[in-house]
């Protein structure tokens, strides 16, 4: 198996993207390092620049966004991690590949409608041919799957298609008349659902780095005591919680935190119940707050460091990128091969 997974740089990073996102890099990457496979893992800053962005802002994005995939767990020594920044070869072959992509392709694609919304004429270049540069990035690496959310999907089709009119069109032809084909077709995966985590002001917003009140997440790089503050002072309501998971349905709040709870200690709600149906927030909070004290201790410390030790991040990423570089350079040669470059 080899993998290529893409996430795009964001700061101020939270809880619910640890457990809707990060971990479960740190878990693919585990899984698949035991089988002898290999992980790509990339900081998407190309395609950042698709949207209106600020370049400071930008740089020091990628560098937090890597600072929490290492504090998470990410490890170099297991797994790839890299900026595509650093690694012309992706520049390099969506430029090859726009070629071969179809104008009426990309016109099919939902998520540049969305995203250009009414402003069409206004839109980047590069927003409507993102698509191709995520074929881009995970053919070069012969990728043989690609871990996709419903929102890729069309995306990942859209690589395979690309690809596959590549070997059609200029595959090598052997002596024998076969032909060998420049890209390895990828097949998606659905990583296991991931957690959606809620607001601890509103159980019915997401926890989002984009809601002004402090208080309403746990940011990674939160010490001990703000943990267990945020806690304590989410909002809950008066009553006991339930035995029955279906008596959360009306209960955002209480909902949100047994989540929590649950996937912060790989139990399941019906479990967590069964330990504190009928005790009071009093109680439960506290208790959920130290699971995460603990197991955010070590990430929140690691990631802190991390945040400040710039030297240090940018050698572990022209390490990841250096590495990736090798093994992009025998795609990228045979891409220019194919086409008479
Ligand atoms: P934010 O919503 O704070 O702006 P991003 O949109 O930058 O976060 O999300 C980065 C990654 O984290 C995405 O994969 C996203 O699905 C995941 N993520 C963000 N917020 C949550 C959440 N509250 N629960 C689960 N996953 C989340
Ligand atoms: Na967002």
């Amino acid at each position: 198996m080899r993998i290529v997974s893409g996430i795009q740089p964001t700061g101020n990073l939270h809880l619910g993207n640890y457990l809707g996102a990060i971990r479960n890099w740190v878990r693919m990457q585990d899984e698949v390092a035991a089988t002898g496979g290999q992980c790509y893992f990339f900081l998407a800053d190309l395609h950042a620049i698709s949207m209106p962005h600020d370049p400071a802002e930008l740089k020091a994005n990628t560098r937090e966004m890597a600072a929490a995939l290492l504090a998470c767990g990410v490890d170099p020594a297991k797994s790839v991690l890299f900026n595509q920044a650093q690694v012309p070869a992706h520049a390099e072959l969506q430029w090859l590949l726009n070629g071969t992509a179809r104008m009426g392709w990309l016109n099919r694609m939902t998520q540049f409608k969305d995203k250009s919304g009414k402003n069409r004429e206004g839109a980047s270049v590069a927003l409507f041919t993102y698509p191709v540069l995520q074929a881009a990035d995970v053919l070069l690496y012969q990728a043989t799957h690609v871990p996709v959310g419903e929102d890729q999907k069309q995306h990942l089709e859209l690589a395979r298609d690309i690809a596959q009119k590549f070997n059609n069109d200029f595959g090598p032809v052997q002596p024998d008349g076969t032909q060998t084909p420049v890209f390895t077709l990828p097949e998606p995966f659905i990583p296991p659902e991931a957690a959606r985590i809620m607001s601890f002001r509103d159980g019915t917003a997401k926890m989002s780095k984009s809601d002004p009140s402090e208080m309403s997440r746990i940011n990674l790089s939160d010490d001990p005591d703000m943990v267990m503050k945020k806690v304590k002072k989410a909002k809950s309501d008066a009553e006991p919680l339930p035995s029955d998971p279906a008596d959360l349905a009306e209960r955002p709040e209480a909902k949100n935190l047994v989540a929590i709870f649950g996937a912060m200690t790989g139990r399941s709600v019906e479990d967590v119940l069964g330990e504190f149906g009928g005790e009071g927030f009093g109680k439960f909070k506290p208790a959920l707050g130290e699971i995460l004290v603990e197991a955010l201790r070590p990430i929140s410390a690691r990631f802190v460091e991390l945040k400040q030790d710039t030297p240090e991040l940018d050698r572990l990423l022209a390490t990841g990128a250096a590495r990736a570089r090798d093994a992009a350079a025998k795609t990228l040669a045979a891409t220019y091969e194919a086409l008479g470059l």
